[in-house]
């Protein structure tokens, strides 16, 4: 089958999209922990990048072959920032250190404000999917949090009485925490003595100053609430700003016998977890020694893959990937973490392609689940293509368009590693003691936004896939 022949035969399978999403409808509560806060968005130019590094007199020098991966000072942002730019690359830098915040705000400003966190993005979604009850952990929940909360009424939150209510009308006397997300344009450029830095794809770097979620700080009324009332899913995340310095791996420690009491209370719950950018690297592994086996699923993207790899003692592995991001070798990637890790489901998503891995117990098939995953990808490029989703239309904007080519070239070089030439055309394949679900991806020419996708993907793949 040529490509236009395996376009036409997805855009079929596709179909069911609708289906699914009448589907998800029907759930009662899914819950959402930990992280939610509050985006200040910016777009930034080679142009104006390069204004900035003169200012603040950087030197080519220091710009080349960055190896820094956290703040010593606050213009260390710049640098960041040329990093990520250069290599097409996000990361996520935290820091305890308030001037980086006040240095942000004065140097860099923002265009925007928008809902961010993984609990927050996740909980808009799956709210604007029609779950009949969301119920969001949020740390801080001043009014300029709540206006980041879509207006609906299955999106709820707790008071400063512990009554759960609509997200939108909730407004306790905390702190906002606001995030910084730098993005920049593939294609971009700038020069800075005889060196030209030209940005490959379009990406961002996240700056956070964040004290109650770096503290993995929980809100009581909400561990007291699942402690009694069942949900299908808990969508867990905000472990990755956690810092080992601020008593990070105490923190994932402690917070390991809440969730076991929440499944106790629950034990048909699903618990996913998303990874997110985890720089700190003694984090890093505490949330694959402690949270990993607790979650029955695990969602993750090609670099978090890599930052898993170089934890595990995989780096060769990783080296190879990091020469050529191919599905075949995140593949290879995605069965370690499997056998690895145990975990019932893992999900991985990278450029055109998603792949999940999961064992004939999990209590979905591989079916649902490639459903899940089709699901996903309509509802997250037509978030790309929108910008946002913030009304139900928006969701599936992009329904009807073809999988992208380089999806389905992965997915047949895919197929042929695993000498499983059926897997091209339904997704679906066993290997060894696995079912490998695999789908190519809806992708947007010119994307709005990339902030939050993964969070997007993984949910939507996990609660879709019915
Ligand atoms: C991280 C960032 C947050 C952003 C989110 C997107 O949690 O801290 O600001 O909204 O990632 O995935």
């Amino acid at each position: 089958m040529d490509t236009k022949q395996l376009q036409i035969l997805w855009a079929k399978k596709y179909q069911i999209v609708p289906k699914q999403l009448e589907k998800v409808k029907k759930i009662s509560a899914v819950a959402t922990a930990f992280n939610t806060n509050i985006d200040a968005v910016v777009k930034i130019s080679g142009k104006q990048l390069k204004k900035l590094l003169e200012r603040h007199k950087i030197s080519e020098t220091e710009l080349q072959n960055i190896k820094l991966t956290s703040f010593r000072e606050p213009k260390d942002a710049l640098i960041a920032i040329v990093k990520c730019f250069a290599r097409g690359i996000a990361e996520e830098w935290t820091t305890t250190d308030i001037s980086v915040y006040e240095w942000l705000k004065q140097e860099i400003g923002y265009d925007r404000l928008q809902m961010g966190g993984q609990g927050g993005i996740i909980a808009n979604a799956m709210a604007l999917l029609g779950i009949k009850k969301v119920i969001t952990h949020t740390n801080s929940h001043p009014e300029l949090q709540a206006k980041q909360f879509l207006d609906l009424d299955n999106l709820l939150a707790f008071d400063v009485n512990g009554q759960l209510k609509k997200a939108t009308e909730i407004a306790r006397n905390e702190p906002p925490m606001i995030h910084w997300i730098i993005e920049f344009d593939k294609g971009d450029n700038f020069s800075l003595g005889d060196k030209t830095f030209v940005c490959p794809k379009s990406n961002r770097f996240i700056a956070t100053y964040d004290p109650l979620n770096m503290n993995l700080a929980v809100n009581q009324h909400f561990k007291t609430y699942l402690n009694n009332h069942k949900v299908s899913y808990l969508l867990l995340s905000g472990f990755h700003p956690l810092l080992k310095e601020n008593n990070g791996l105490k923190l994932i420690k402690n917070i390991v016998p809440v969730i076991k009491k929440w499944q106790k209370a629950n034990p048909k719950m699903i618990v996913h977890l998303e990874v997110a950018s985890t720089q700190d690297k003694a984090v890093r592994k505490a949330i694959i020694d402690d949270i990993a086996p607790i979650s029955q699923s695990i969602g993750l993207n090609e670099r978090e893959t890599l930052d898993l790899l170089n934890v595990l003692g995989k780096k060769a592995l990783a080296q190879k990937i990091e020469r050529e991001m191919s599905a075949c070798n995140l593949f290879d990637a995605l069965l370690f973490l499997k056998e690895k890790l145990k975990t019932p489901r893992i999900q991985l998503h990278m450029f055109g392609l998603y792949m999940s891995l999961q064992d004939s117990s999990f209590p979905r098939s591989a079916d649902d689940n490639l459903k899940g995953m089709m699901t996903a990808s309509v509802v997250a490029s037509s978030k790309a293509y929108n910008g946002a989703l913030a009304k139900y239309q928006d969701l599936t904007a992009t329904l009807g368009q073809s999988v992208s080519e380089v999806g389905l070239k992965e997915l047949s070089s895919l197929a042929q590693k695993l000498k499983a030439p059926e897997l091209i055309k339904t997704g679906i394949c066993q290997v060894g003691n696995y079912s490998l679900s695999a789908v190519p991806t809806i992708l947007v020419e010119k994307p709005k936004t990339l902030v939050g996708m993964g969070d997007t993907i993984s949910s939507v793949s996990l609660i879709g896939g019915r």
